[in-house]
């Protein structure tokens, strides 16, 4: 008999075969291709300043070291703690941004492939005030042909254009230090 995904294979055995991908500058590999659920495992260290807003339900099992997520809702931030052996079910549009800040940690993530007309954003916010400077929507067909081009033209904008329109601060682009320093000023109970 075939499978159209193969037979089952030892996720031990993937993860050394894979071990390479899943630090930077990578840092992720999808296990199956052309299935309706997305299964990736997503290792660190790795910082970011964008926000995703998923339209499909995301699973995260953090099954080795620890890493959070940053939950952006109408402007005020939270922290959801990914602790090692944690699963967390994120309902669909939680907009979030994984902070994976320890080598060689690891998570499984699965989400579905989108139905057309759901779209994905990826959203940047102002840390002090929790403003959205810049907001790109996409029907999102493959996580690995279609996120990066929105990341370039994000850092392609000038400072008048990551000026946030409630506060005046200019977003530092892909500056995640600078960007996480001033959310934490601004949000110390984070
Ligand atoms: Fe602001």
């Amino acid at each position: 008999m075939r499978y159209k995904y193969g037979r089952p294979l030892n996720f031990h055995r993937w993860l050394d075969d894979n071990a390479h991908l899943l630090k930077p500058p990578v840092n992720n590999k999808q296990i199956w291709k052309d299935s309706d659920f997305m299964v990736t495992v997503v290792g660190g260290p790795n910082q970011r300043t964008d926000f995703h807003d998923d339209p499909v339900e995301e699973y995260f099992h953090q099954f080795k070291g620890n890493a959070s997520l940053l939950i952006w809702d109408r402007g005020q931030y939270d922290k959801v703690e990914l602790k090692e052996g944690d699963m967390f079910l994120m309902a669909p549009h939680t907009i979030h941004s994984p902070q994976r800040p320890e080598a060689d940690s690891l998570c499984l993530v699965i989400e579905r492939q989108r139905p057309l007309g759901e779209h994905d954003a990826l959203q940047w916010s102002c840390a002090s005030c929790g403003t959205v400077v810049k907001r790109y929507e996409m029907q999102l067909h493959s996580i690995v042909a279609d996120l990066p081009p929105v990341y370039d033209a994000f850092y392609a904008t000038n400072d008048a254009e990551r000026t946030c329109p409630q506060c005046g601060e200019v977003h530092p682009g892909r500056d995640f230090k600078t960007w996480h320093q001033r959310l934490d000023v601004a949000n110390p109970s984070l």
